[in-house]
């Protein structure tokens, strides 16, 4: 088990530089084994979450070089095969084998473990997609088999703008007979770089980005070389790390353009930013005041900033209300930021955030991956010593962040306990 210590009310000064997206790579690797030659992908997050889809990828017989963030991906001797429980239930992210498996040899079968801390998160518009394209889908348990005689191209209209739905149909489609429709697709910026990297292999799909995609099938895909897209969720959280406590805090090689919500809603608070092409800087402000945010699908403000924008508005002067569109479990990092001094009530998908409030350092816990985020952002400006146990919901998803803080002045450890 790991935790973390942090002593609070550190200046943060210095260039945070941002990694790899997570919830790019966690689909690009799975996609590689659509290709019939090697794939390399650059900028690839070292997190564990990577290190699980490399795992399921030897596992089926794919041959996976990693040398820092490069990746090289050999599948021409994968062997189809089902994949057990053990190692697909270790992250979401592995129902994109099901798209990449159907994909490619017409039959996948898995487990996978529904739900998770922050809501039941089904997978039926994935299903539905996939019998559209004519599939045949069997569950028994928490077991999928899902089979085609042949894939042929349809039209498929997502009743949510779905992430996983909209890359996993992509995945399924790109080598099927005729062409395949999305429409209500999502439009997340990590939806465009996995269109893109199977345009690379040679793909035929366009409308990436809009809610509505177009995927012609074609015969096979070949090799590419891809660099994963800057994340901007870890850009976000850092922005707001700097709201908190920075003093002329940079954070480069980003894309402010995907974070258009966030700086709006920073803007409004009265967050001094300096925004460049591929970089943000900013110290804290002072007088912020509180606003209101509701989660949206892209381009609206990112349910995955909902929790760490939560410990901002603590410090801003007045009621502010967040509104929690996308989970339906989103609010389990309240409890321990009240228990540090936040004035947090919630009714069903609605917190109201009284501020601006004092933050004391306590022990507390990481429930879920952007909870933890949000703690270790609370653990930043407040008085005293922080510990926050279950750190390894963070540490799947944030690369490098204990040395990213540290080395622009945090004190923040990481601990091995029993
Ligand atoms: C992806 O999850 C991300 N994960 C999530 O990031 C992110 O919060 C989410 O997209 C929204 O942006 C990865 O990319 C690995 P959805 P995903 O399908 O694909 C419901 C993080 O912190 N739904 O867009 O699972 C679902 O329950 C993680 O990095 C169905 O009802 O999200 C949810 O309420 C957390 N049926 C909503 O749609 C389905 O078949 C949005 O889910 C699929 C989804």
């Amino acid at each position: 088990m790991k935790r973390i210590r942090v002593l609070g009310e550190q200046k943060l000064s210095g260039t945070i530089t941002i990694s790899g997206s997570k919830n790019s790579a966690v689909a690009l690797v799975p996609a590689s084994l659509l290709s019939e030659e090697i794939v390399e992908i650059d900028n690839v997050p070292n997190i564990s979450d990577i290190d699980a889809l490399s795992e399921i990828l030897e596992y089926l017989g794919a041959k996976v070089e990693r040398n820092g963030t490069n990746m090289k991906i050999d599948s021409t001797s994968v062997k189809n095969k089902e994949i057990p429980e053990e190692i697909s239930k270790k992250l979401r992210a592995s129902y994109y084998f099901m798209g990449a498996l159907l994909g490619k040899y017409k039959k996948v079968e898995m487990y996978f473990p529904g739900g998770c801390s922050i809501g039941e998160r089904p997978i039926n518009l994935h299903l539905k997609g996939f019998e559209a394209l004519g599939a045949t889908v069997k569950e028994e348990g928490n077991k999928y088999i899902v089979e085609a005689e042949e894939l042929k191209g349809a039209n498929i209209y997502l009743d949510i703008a779905s992430v996983g739905a909209t890359i996993n149909l992509m995945l399924a489609s790109v080598l099927a007979t005729g062409t395949t429709v999305i429409r209500n697709a999502a439009k997340e910026p990590h939806i465009v770089n996995v269109a893109t990297f199977l345009n690379q292999m040679g793909a035929s799909i366009t409308g990436a980005g809009t809610s509505e995609i177009r995927i012609r099938g074609v015969e096979k895909l070949s090799g590419c070389f891809h660099e994963v897209v800057p994340d901007y969720i870890e850009t976000g959280t850092y922005i707001i790390a700097g709201a908190l406590c920075g003093e002329n805090l940079k954070i480069a090689n980003a894309i402010p353009d995907h974070l258009e919500a966030l700086l709006s809603k920073l803007r409004e608070i009265g967050v001094p930013l300096e925004v460049g092409k591929d970089f943000i800087i900013l110290s804290k402000g002072n007088n912020y005041k509180a606003t209101s945010i509701k989660t949206a699908v892209y381009p609206g403000f990112p349910t995955d900033l909902q929790q760490p924008f939560m410990t901002l508005l603590t410090q801003c002067e007045g009621t502010s209300k967040v509104e929690e569109n996308i989970f339906e479990n989103r609010f389990m990092h309240v409890p321990y930021l009240n228990e540090m001094g936040a004035s947090i009530t919630t009714s069903g998908k609605t917190a109201f955030v009284n501020g601006k409030t004092k933050l004391f350092g306590r022990r507390v816990e990481a429930t879920d991956l952007r909870a933890g985020a949000a703690l270790i952002l609370a653990a930043l400006c407040a008085n005293g010593e922080t510990t926050i146990t279950k750190i390894e919901h963070v540490l799947r998803g944030y690369e490098g962040i204990i040395e990213k803080l540290q080395n622009v002045g945090a004190k923040i450890e990481l601990e091995e306990i029993e």
